[in-house]
């Protein structure tokens, strides 16, 4: 098993990182002296492979579980379902001392988080991601939230879990689009930080497609130690914690301009880190060979690289870009690679620059 530590002075907390450690859930659990009421919150996908694998697990370490199960998708992260787990919450008299459960992808990690951290003032929880996205990125750091009609996480909080377990094998039942959406995440933190973890994933791109055991544990693993230095660094976004961003004003503006749905998040982000080394590249000094590489190894991951907009939609994207939460003073803040594994954040762009440099890197359609 591998451990990783996220270093937050009374808040730490570990990621664990093993295949089979969904029957450790209640030994584990136990280490950490919470009440015996607790409450697993799954969604359907999730639920009907391994809920009952946790549920037992906890049952047999002595603690009483309940289990609640919402719809599997993005529309669940809502505070219609959040009331309704408050509901299920006080009708199983959780207290205090007692802790939630969240299995599932960073949908439910997101919303039982939140969940968590408002009910009863906030109840311990505890994270057993089950995407390739959640273990390497949304279950560790602490933001939780759910969506409003206006936005994506438009209400939140910075909510530390008591423990993250990653238990590789239930990665082997997530679709493959989903999958290889997770990867986008992963070379993300190559370019933001790693160089040598870039240069890995070129060489065990086809283990990695393969889900090869040792392989994804390692390279978990690695980004697991990169999100918590980072998150250990600047927990609530003051400044470092924006390099986890590169990739992401372009990707978020073109998941609003295409309808929540078209694009997974690692697809939309894909595009946009290509987009974004492109600016790199005229902004920042980024070599072109390391243009070529990013783009390259997106590809390799079958993932989307470029985009072709009609001139509607190419302001479309250029004003949801704007309305990023990232802006300021009507310049939009970038995430900027000098080459790979190093990046520079808070790069204020006058709108117009940008406009310029990706009207040549996003292919057009007239
Ligand atoms: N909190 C953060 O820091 C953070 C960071 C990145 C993303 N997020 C959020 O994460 C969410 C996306 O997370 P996601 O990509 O994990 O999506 P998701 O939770 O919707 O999961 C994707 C799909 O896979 C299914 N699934 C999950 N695990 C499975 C498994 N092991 N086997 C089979 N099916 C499985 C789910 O039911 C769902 O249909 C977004 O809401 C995004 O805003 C949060
Ligand atoms: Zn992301």
């Amino acid at each position: 098993m591998r451990t990783v530590s996220v270093q937050l002075g009374n808040r730490s907390y570990a990621i664990k990182i093993a295949p089979g450690l969904l029957d450790q859930l209640g030994r584990e659990c136990a280490r950490l002296k919470l009440g015996a009421r607790c409450a697993i919150i799954t969604d359907t996908n999730v639920g009907k492979r391994y809920a009952k694998t946790a549920f037992n697990s906890l049952a047999t370490a002595g603690f009483s579980p309940s289990l609640i199960v919402v719809p599997a998708g993005e529309t669940a992260k809502s505070l219609k379902t959040v009331q309704t787990c408050y509901d299920l919450l006080a009708e199983h008299r959780l207290e205090r001392k007692s802790f939630i459960v969240a299995l599932g992808g960073g949908v439910v990690g997101d919303l039982a988080g939140f969940v968590a951290a408002t009910y009863l003032r906030g109840v311990a929880f505890v994270q057993v991601p089950t995407t390739l996205l959640a273990q390497v990125d949304s279950s560790v750091g602490g933001k939780v939230g759910v969506n409003l009609k206006a936005g994506k996480n438009l209400v939140g909080a910075f909510y530390q879990p008591r423990l993250v377990l990653c238990d590789l094998d239930t990665l082997n039942t997530l679709p493959v689009r989903e999958y290889r959406a997770g990867l986008a995440e992963v070379i993300k933190y190559g370019i933001i930080s790693d160089a040598k973890l870039f240069a890995r994933l070129e060489r065990d791109l086809p283990k990695l497609l393969r889900r090869e055991p040792k392989t994804l544990a390692e390279v978990v693993a690695r980004c697991c130690e990169i999100k918590a230095e980072v998150v250990g660094q600047d927990e609530t976004e003051g400044g470092l914690r924006a390099i986890l961003n590169f990739g992401h004003t372009i990707g978020h503006a073109l998941e609003v301009i295409s309808g929540y749905g078209k694009y997974l998040h690692g697809e939309a982000i894909s595009i946009g880190q290509v987009a974004a080394a492109g600016l790199s590249q005229k902004i920042s000094g980024l070599p072109t060979r390391d243009v070529l590489r990013i783009e390259n190894l997106l590809q390799a991951a079958c993932l989307p690289v470029d985009v072709r907009l009609n001139p509607a939609r190419r302001k479309k994207l250029f004003a949801a870009m704007r309305l990023d939460k990232k802006v300021s003073g009507g310049e939009i803040k970038f995430v900027l690679a000098k080459r790979i594994g190093q990046v520079e954040f808070g790069c204020q762009i006058p709108a117009a620059l940008v406009e310029q440099a990706l009207n040549l890197q996003l292919s057009t359609i007239n």
